[in-house]
């Protein structure tokens, strides 16, 4: 059963000029579909990037409020900060370089994945210094050219696992590895990468080494592709509602629904002539005498500076294009002549498409990114107003 669709215009913080509103209801609901899409597998909930934007311990509750079983970051920080918070859940964390604290990782009860005997080596150190065992994930490099062990590298990595799984120091609790073009599920790399996958497994398995989960699929595949959904698959970007292959289907096609929008309240509207040029540079110039709405938001606030003349705007059910260039704090629409409101109108930057806003994918369209890009740079100066949950 899903939860019914919050709102999506709460009360703004008093005074706001612009805000984002999260809707913890989306997220606990785009996992619960995902777990539906799922069956035989647990669900990583990914919450880097706070949450891509969305608020790190608030998601995180959230996703395992759906059913998330694990939780994903990249960094260490990311992780101790889930556990400050209270989250108990499961967690992984994969991104660090030597020096990194793995003694707090074990202390915070955290899963570390290792990609290369060094790392296995100090993970070891901290867990023999303790007494403790640490529960580690080895990561293949199955042709990303990225994080894990690549090829020989993998071998060497399986050679070094053995005496301290032996030993007792390490629980080798899953094997993992990451897709170059999840979202081109036909292209042959995601083929050649999961036979690569299964491959490492068996080579674990006849070192005598035997991982409880194998995990390989991110949001793409997760949606796309059941023969890479092993034992735990690991979306993010499906969890806050976004499409991961936006050529194959808009969220509402997966089930999804977006759980971010960002609204802003016009703080100037005034007339000007035919012929005035616009922002910096004067990249953009009237064409008739009309009404500039001045939007408080700009590239300090995650607004790409790309968006100058072609960044989607929702006003008063009205699609506007950005006019002229984005600054660090502001930018302008051509609201045109007939222009009925004032300032403090609300505008929409970006929100649900089944709705008819703006969405994150037409901003990443117009300024030539991904989604991923628009709503993990939402800046942090932005007030939130969170919808469900109790964060
Ligand atoms: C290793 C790893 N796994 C899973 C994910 C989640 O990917 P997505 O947001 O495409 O679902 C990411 C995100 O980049 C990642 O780096």
């Amino acid at each position: 059963m899903t939860t019914p669709s919050a709102p999506v215009s709460a009360a703004p913080p008093e005074g706001a000029s612009a805000w984002v509103t999260i809707d913890l209801h989306a997220i606990s609901d785009n996992v619960r579909e995902l777990v539906r899409r799922t069956p035989g597998a647990e669900l990583m909930a990914v919450v880097k990037a706070d949450a891509y934007g969305h608020g790190l311990e608030q998601s995180a509750r959230a996703a395992v409020a759906g059913g998330a079983t694990w939780l994903g970051v990249a960094q260490l920080s990311e992780a101790l900060q889930l556990r400050a918070a209270g989250v108990t859940t499961r967690a992984l964390t994969w991104l660090y370089a030597p020096g990194a604290d793995f003694g707090a990782a074990i202390d915070a009860d955290l899963d570390i994945s290792v990609s290369a005997p060094w790392a296995l080596d100090a993970v070891v150190a901290a867990a023999r210094e303790r007494g403790r065992i640490a529960r580690v994930h080895a990561k293949v490099d199955t042709g990303l050219a990225r994080n894990g062990a690549l090829g020989e590298g993998w071998t060497e990595l399986v050679a070094a696992l053995g005496p301290v799984v032996a030993e007792g120091a390490v629980e080798l609790v899953g094997v993992w590895s990451h897709f170059a073009l999840a979202d081109a599920p036909r292209h042959p790399t995601v083929l050649a990468q999961r036979e690569r996958f299964v491959d490492a497994v068996a080579e674990l398995e006849r070192a005598g080494i035997r991982p409880s989960v194998r995990h390989l699929a991110n949001s793409a595949a997760t949606l796309t592709n059941p023969d890479a959904h092993f034992d735990l698959v690991r979306p993010g970007l499906a969890v806050y509602g976004l499409s991961p292959v936006p050529d194959l289907g808009a969220p509402e096609d997966f089930g999804l629904r977006e759980a971010m929008r960002v609204t802003a309240r016009l703080a100037l509207v005034k007339h000007a002539p035919a012929g005035q040029g616009v922002s910096y540079g004067h990249a953009y110039t009237t064409t008739q005498d009309t009404l500039l709405g001045l939007v408080p938001l700009g590239y300090a606030d995650g607004i790409p500076r790309h968006a100058g003349s072609v960044g989607p705007v929702g006003v008063d059910g009205r699609r506007l294009t950005v006019a002229g260039r984005v600054c660090m704090d502001q930018f302008v629409l051509d609201l045109g002549p007939s222009y009925a409101g004032a300032a403090g109108d609300e505008v929409v930057i970006l929100g649900r498409g089944a709705d008819g806003e703006p969405t994150a994918q037409d901003w990443a369209t117009a300024v030539g990114t991904i989604n991923y890009e628009i709503v993990t740079r939402v800046s942090s100066r932005l007030p939130r107003v969170v919808l469900g949950g109790q964060a």
